[in-house]
């Protein structure tokens, strides 16, 4: 493996994922706590109401990341946190939380990579409708304003939003997310919507803050079909346009695919496009896993995701392990969306396993990594890799049964103890490996 000197090593996390206190700080209440809190939503009926504790732990973590060498750590702040009822009244609570926060960052040497939006919606705001409205949009540029006057001096990184594909295909199509809608209508306006906000947002933070360095985290993968239909391969065109590119493409190039232009159609207006194509300064990718898919007239849009075919060398999850999916993603971006500077935002393994040697996750890390940097030859500009994840955490539907951590989390007592990985890395970030 060959990574340049000033190659930028981090790891990723997300507020609801990992705070707990939600009642906390006058903290409002997000559409994932409604969502874990219902029955049969979650495994386990897990919700994120203490996670890792790191609303109280915080301290720690900044330590263990200190120990394990990040010269970067990305986080999400909780939009409820900060403006309880989404919109209008500030908590005061919520805005020194992150400010504490980011100036131990900031004297641990590690840079702050602020996300502002990792999933979790006001309520108040998806009682409106949330994204399927496009008011939302605009709620979303005065909370980024709100970010950028309170830690625009200090935080240069701020990403927009993470992976909106995946939040709103499956929170408003599948509903096996938070809000838990499933209407493709729904998930069509707010895909759109989320693209504005996207735009109104950069624009808002370009405004309110100096010398920004501005992204958005893109989930993306190489679409395999399942079978040799015509149908199946109708099926992985189409989610190439929705999954791949339905964002990528506005937000980096200012298009729209021929598949995806009439499907949004209905949510558009006149300016959309060019409010959405704000200039950037870098791609954020978080890649896991090549998708499959296939032709099902039954599904909505005709397509159903696919099992991996027979015989795939699977993760806990049960993603096949692909590092060829990942050169190929990354070649891709290079090509498509005209060689940008490229930060890796996410990637890792998680599994069920609980113990602290996580030999599949060193494997994992290793291949992927080897990936990347042969992708580095070959001329991607990639700058930075980060590790999904810091610490074992509330994996969404799936609950606390699957983790990711180098930090091996015990949710009883909230203890914190590195894995065989967290070593691991710690020695690549200080190049002896
Ligand atoms: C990504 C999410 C992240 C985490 C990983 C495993 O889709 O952005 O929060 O759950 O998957």
């Amino acid at each position: 493996m060959n990574f340049p000197q000033d190659f930028l090593w981090g790891a990723s996390t997300a507020a609801y994922q990992i705070e707990g206190g939600v009642r906390e700080g006058g903290r409002g209440s997000s559409i994932w706590d409604v969502f874990s809190h219902t029955p049969g939503k979650v495994v386990g009926g897990d919700t994120g109401d203490i996670a890792c504790g790191h609303y109280h732990h915080w301290r720690e973590d900044i330590a263990l990341m200190k120990e394990l060498g990040l010269k970067a750590y990305r986080f999400s702040t909780a939009w409820p946190r900060l403006l309880p009822e989404g919109k209008g009244r500030i908590a005061p609570a919520g805005l020194d939380f992150y400010s504490r926060l980011i100036d131990g960052l900031i004297d641990a040497g590690i840079e702050p990579w602020l996300c502002l939006y990792h999933w979790d919606l006001p309520q108040a705001l998806q009682d409106k409708g949330g994204w399927a409205n496009r008011d939302t949009a605009g709620r979303f540029a005065d909370y980024a304003e709100l970010v950028a006057r309170s830690f625009g001096d200090r935080v240069n990184r701020i990403a927009t939003f993470n992976e909106p594909n995946v939040f709103t295909i499956f929170g408003y199509g599948l509903g096996i997310h938070a809000p838990g809608v499933s209407d493709p209508q729904a998930m069509l306006a707010s895909q759109h919507h989320v693209n504005l906000a996207h735009g109104l947002g950069i624009q808002a933070l370009r405004a309110n803050m100096e010398g920004g360095s501005l992204g958005a985290v893109l989930n993306l993968a190489p679409i395999r079909r399942a079978g040799n239909r015509d149908e199946d391969e109708a099926a992985r065109e189409l989610v190439d346009a929705v999954w791949n590119r339905a964002h990528a493409e506005p937000m980096y190039l200012g298009v729209l695919s021929e598949t995806l232009a009439p499907m949004l159609a209905p949510f558009m207006q006149p300016g959309d496009l060019k409010t959405i194509h704000q200039p950037l300064d870098w791609f954020g990718l978080n890649h896991y896993a090549p998708l499959y898919v296939r032709g099902d007239a039954q599904a909505p849009f005709g397509v159903a995701f696919a099992d991996p075919p027979k015989g795939a060398t699977l993760t806990g999850m049960g993603w096949p392990i692909d590092p060829d999916a990942f050169y190929d993603q990354l070649l891709e971006i290079k090509t498509r969306y005209n060689n940008p500077p490229l930060y890796v935002l996410e990637n890792g393994y998680g599994g069920e396993e609980n113990g602290l040697n996580d030999k599949a996750r060193i494997d994992f890390l290793e291949h992927y990594l080897d990936a990347a940097s042969h992708a580095l030859q070959y001329g991607v500009d990639m700058k930075g890799y980060f590790v999904w994840s810091l610490l074992d955490n509330f994996e969404w539907a799936e609950g606390f049964r699957k983790r990711f951590g180098l930090v091996h989390v015990d949710y009883k007592t909230l203890k914190r103890t590195p894995k065989a990985s967290f070593y691991w890395y710690q020695h690549l970030i200080n190049g002896e490996r």
